[in-house]
């Protein structure tokens, strides 16, 4: 095959984005300018059933790019054996019941499915759909057949359907899809479905320690990085229970049991609800170490005290007591954010955190302004308790996530 005009730009990752016949169509206008403004090279291909709900100028003006569902199109150019080659990555937002049955049968009948069977490409497919059709056994058939042939299709979220219900069947948020996007460009097999079977149990962002109805103790804790492991573990076949405190605005994880948590109080209440029967326990949450001993139950007014004292009290590690509440064969993760000072650095620091907390793991990130909190990317080390020790390369909190679960495997089997 000669090049063409059409040819992706071969600096670029490039990107086949598939839509499917359904409302949630115009939530792929969002992954597609996701990931052009992160420097990919997308092609969209939607089924005609897809451009009842978006029509194809939309996804050309985003894209940049003639947009065809039929394989009659440029014919010359045999665009549905091209796309498939040349893409690095196949996603398909939204994948309905129909075109789930269509891609686990090898059906070929338009330029998406036909690109589906071209392709080696690593291939996602985010279903949505209402919950009846998701639950049925046929659907549920198909989804296991492309995932037993190393397709990633994680489970939709659940909330608002189209028209008045509610249920499992939406669409995973654009900006998660991105992020996995993002993930399977860089590490091809970073979602294989090897986490199946495992329940898996998550805190993530900051607690607040309320003053009074105004004020708290709080930390600069996102939420990202738990959020991130909460979803690649989702799409790894895990049954992720997220416990989230405080965090950034975040989209709720697809396929994830939420529970909410405020204070360190509530935060140890619930990880010790949820923990018994986990098979692996990670605290990612950024837990306040003391909290006001009074809260007032009115807002403290400057003229009250002069100056303002506020007394504190420790609050108990959650996390130590998980460790010694464990049941036989639980792993559990810690998190250590740490910064060097006159006694050690952030290593020595945490290697002596890792046997003070008696963690199976720990996590470790240097912080400091722009590094660790409120930011997209992460680095650090991961510590296991039989002194192996594992450096992360700056890169997506998702990438950290990956190779957690990847050590996390790894321990769990010596
Ligand atoms: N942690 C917890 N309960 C607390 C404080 C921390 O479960 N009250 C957990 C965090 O979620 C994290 C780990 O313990 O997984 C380490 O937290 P960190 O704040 O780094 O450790 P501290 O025990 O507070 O130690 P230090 O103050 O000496 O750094």
């Amino acid at each position: 095959m000669t090049a063409t005009s059409a040819d992706p730009d071969p600096t670029k990752p490039f990107v086949v984005l598939g839509v499917g016949g359904g409302v949630a169509a115009y939530k792929a206008c969002e992954v597609l300018r996701g990931l052009t403004e992160s420097g990919h090279e997308v092609r969209v291909v939607p089924t005609e059933a897809a451009l009842n709900f978006v029509g194809a100028a939309t996804f050309e003006a985003l894209s940049g790019h003639p947009v065809h569902a039929g394989v009659f199109a440029d014919v010359p150019e045999v665009p549905h054996v091209r796309l498939g080659r040349r893409a690095d990555l196949v996603l398909v937002v939204p994948a309905t019941a129909d075109l789930l049955a269509k891609a686990a049968h090898g059906q070929a009948d338009d330029l998406l499915t036909a690109t589906l069977l071209t392709t080696r490409a690593p291939v996602a497919l985010f279903p949505a759909m209402h919950t009846e059709m998701w639950e049925h056994p046929a659907t549920q058939a198909n989804v296991e057949l492309l995932r037993s042939r190393g397709c990633v299709v994680p489970d939709p979220a659940s909330g608002r359907l189209t028209g008045p219900d509610t249920g499992k069947g939406r669409l995973a948020d654009p900006a998660e899809i991105v992020d996995l996007a993002r993930l399977l460009l860089a590490v091809p097999d970073a979602l294989r479905p090897d986490l199946t079977g495992l329940k898996i149990v998550i805190s993530a962002g900051g607690t607040r320690e309320a003053l009074d109805p105004v004020r708290y103790l709080g930390n600069r804790s996102s939420g990202k990085q738990g959020y991130a492991l909460a979803r690649v573990a989702a799409a790894r076949g895990a049954q992720v229970t997220l416990v989230a405190a405080h965090t950034q605005s975040l989209p709720d994880p697809a396929g994830v049991q939420l529970r909410h948590a405020g204070s360190a109080a509530e935060l140890r209440a619930v990880m010790h609800e949820v923990s018994g029967e986990a098979d692996i326990v990670v605290m990612a949450a950024a837990v306040a170490d003391f909290r006001p001993t009074n809260r007032a139950d009115y807002k403290i007014k400057k003229t009250d005290h002069d100056p303002a004292p506020v007394e504190l009290t420790r609050n108990p590690d959650i996390l130590t007591e998980l460790v010694a509440a464990r049941k036989p064969g639980q792993f559990i993760v810690g998190f250590a954010a740490e910064t060097g000072d006159s006694r050690a650095d952030v290593l020595g620091h945490a290697r002596a955190k890792l046997r003070r907390k008696g963690v199976d793991l720990l996590v470790v990130n240097a912080v400091g302004d722009g590094i660790a909190f409120e930011v997209e990317n992460n680095s650090g080390w991961l510590l296991r308790a039989d002194g192996t020790e594992i450096t992360i390369p700056l890169g997506a909190k998702s990438a950290l996530a990956a190779t957690l679960w990847d050590t996390v495997l790894l321990a769990r089997q010596s």
